[in-house]
């Protein structure tokens, strides 16, 4: 199996181009079930997760043409109306075909996503505020049947903030007959690029940003004349940020939004580093210290979780004490672990993580147990005095898109490597020939 080989201790330095956010790229590949006809998006980003959606909705009976700079999908017909296991258990987020699934052929069957690496991740949410909108449910097998023999327009409250379970209601919404309120929705940057895109449709969403999202249902969605644009990944720019932060280094983003930010922006800042911003770019550069900082994680627009693990590792380097609180799900801590391996010092029960910075890391083999935890060890990586490899590298090509080249872009000495290179000269070697400096 791959993994990376980072030799650590270069400040990185120069510009890279943010791609678009997976988070809405996904949803929105599979809101496009919702109109029948050929549907074009440009800035999606080229991962794992967006081909196994793309083969998702070629067994839905939707075929798709990936080009150079678009992804055209067809949705004409739907020939079957299932997300199976073998799909759902490799992407939570096929779990997203419910909603457009049961609007647009009154029928569904998905299977259940387990729980995962961070957390068990329940989708009662979804399944409630679909049942709010006259859709009925069925456990059995591992699999959820639903119907929608009348689907029609609900004021439903969230319990609790969720992303895709917003979308889901949503997505549904859209089509049912009448007025739809929803109350507690998720308001991240995602959410609002899969309603601008249903608006793009045809749909009738007001509040859009807010938690509060009112649909007026209509009979039908048309497939867009004009190609719809993703926006960009606001947490792939952040963990570029932050390979600036742990490396003393001074590296611009492009093809940003520092408004999708916000909280991530200030935290850099707290931690010493100089942060500033353009209309579509942000510059992190940091020359003295890292400085202890604390925080909380929240929905949007507070500080976001899939950006905890990744801060995690520039506390790691900070000169004092630093506070992190993750309040979105139970076990995100799992690079912490990893992060001891390679010399830092974290103590951490259930929700609540110290770390105390040390003067540096050194490197390790360490393993990644989900995508965030994975950045966050190449973070570490980076920061690191010596060669560090980082295994199960699969999690982070579902996530980062040409993240070795990226970072190599702005000086990193970073690789793929497989598995058979194993003695330790013998691979600094390696990766000095791949990255072209022996
Ligand atoms: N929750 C419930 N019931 C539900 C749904 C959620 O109790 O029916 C709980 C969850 O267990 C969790 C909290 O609500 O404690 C928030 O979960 P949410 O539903 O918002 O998460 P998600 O929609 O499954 C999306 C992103 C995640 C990101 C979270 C939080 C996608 C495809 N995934 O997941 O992204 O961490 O929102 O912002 O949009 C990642 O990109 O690495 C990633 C994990």
């Amino acid at each position: 199996m791959e993994k990376i080989v980072i030799d650590g201790g270069v400040a990185l330095q120069g510009t890279l181009r943010a791609s678009g956010a997976k988070n809405a790229a996904l949803p929105i590949l599979i809101a496009t079930l919702l109109a029948p006809g050929e549907h074009r998006l440009t800035n999606v980003p080229a991962l794992t997760d967006t081909g196994s959606t793309l083969s998702l909705l070629g067994r839905i009976g939707c075929p798709s043409l990936v080009g150079r700079d678009s992804i055209r999908v067809d949705t004409s017909r739907i020939a079957f109306s299932e997300a199976p296991y073998d799909v759902v258990r490799k992407m939570r987020a096929s779990v997203l075909v419910l909603g457009p699934l049961l609007a647009r052929c009154g029928e569904a069957k998905v299977s259940l996503p387990g729980g995962c690496a961070i957390g068990t991740r329940p989708i009662d949410q979804h399944l409630k505020g679909l049942e709010a909108l006259g859709c009925e449910f069925e456990l059995s097998g591992g699999y959820v049947y639903g119907r929608a023999p009348d689907l029609r327009g609900a004021d439903f409250t969230f319990d609790v903030v969720t992303v895709t379970g917003t979308e889901n209601v949503v997505m549904a919404a859209v089509l049912a007959r009448g007025t739809s309120v929803l109350r507690n929705a998720a308001r991240e940057p995602e959410v609002v690029d899969l309603c601008n895109f249903l608006v793009s449709l045809g749909a009738r969403i007001e509040g859009i940003g807010t938690d509060t999202l009112v649909i007026e249902g209509v009979p039908r969605l048309w497939a867009a004349s004009r190609p719809y644009k993703i926006l960009p990944d606001r947490i792939e720019t952040g963990t570029y940020l932050c390979a600036a932060a742990v490396t003393g280094g001074d590296v611009t983003v492009e093809n940003t939004d520092p408004t999708l930010l916000g909280a991530v922006l200030d935290v850099l800042r707290d931690a010493g580093c100089e942060v500033t911003t353009g209309e579509d770019w942000i510059r992190c550069r940091r020359s003295g210290p890292l400085r202890p900082f604390t925080f909380t994680t929240q929905p949007h627009p507070g500080f976001p979780t899939d950006m905890q693990a990744q801060l995690m590792t520039v506390a790691c380097l900070a000169n004092g004490e630093s506070h992190i609180e993750e309040t979105i799900f139970e076990n995100r801590f799992m690079h912490a672990a990893e992060l001891r391996r390679m010399g830092a010092v974290i103590d951490h029960c259930s929700s609540k993580a110290t770390i105390t910075g040390q003067p540096g890391l050194t490197g390790a083999a360490v393993m990644a147990s989900d995508l965030r935890a994975s950045a966050a060890l190449v973070l570490a990586g980076l920061a690191a005095d010596g060669l560090t490899e980082v295994l199960r590298i699969y999690h982070l090509d579902r996530g980062y898109e040409n993240l070795v080249g990226k970072l190599r872009g702005v000086g990193a000495r970073i690789g793929r490597v497989g598995d058979e290179v194993r003695d330790e000269e013998v691979m600094r070697r390696s990766l000095l020939v791949e990255v072209g400096l022996a």
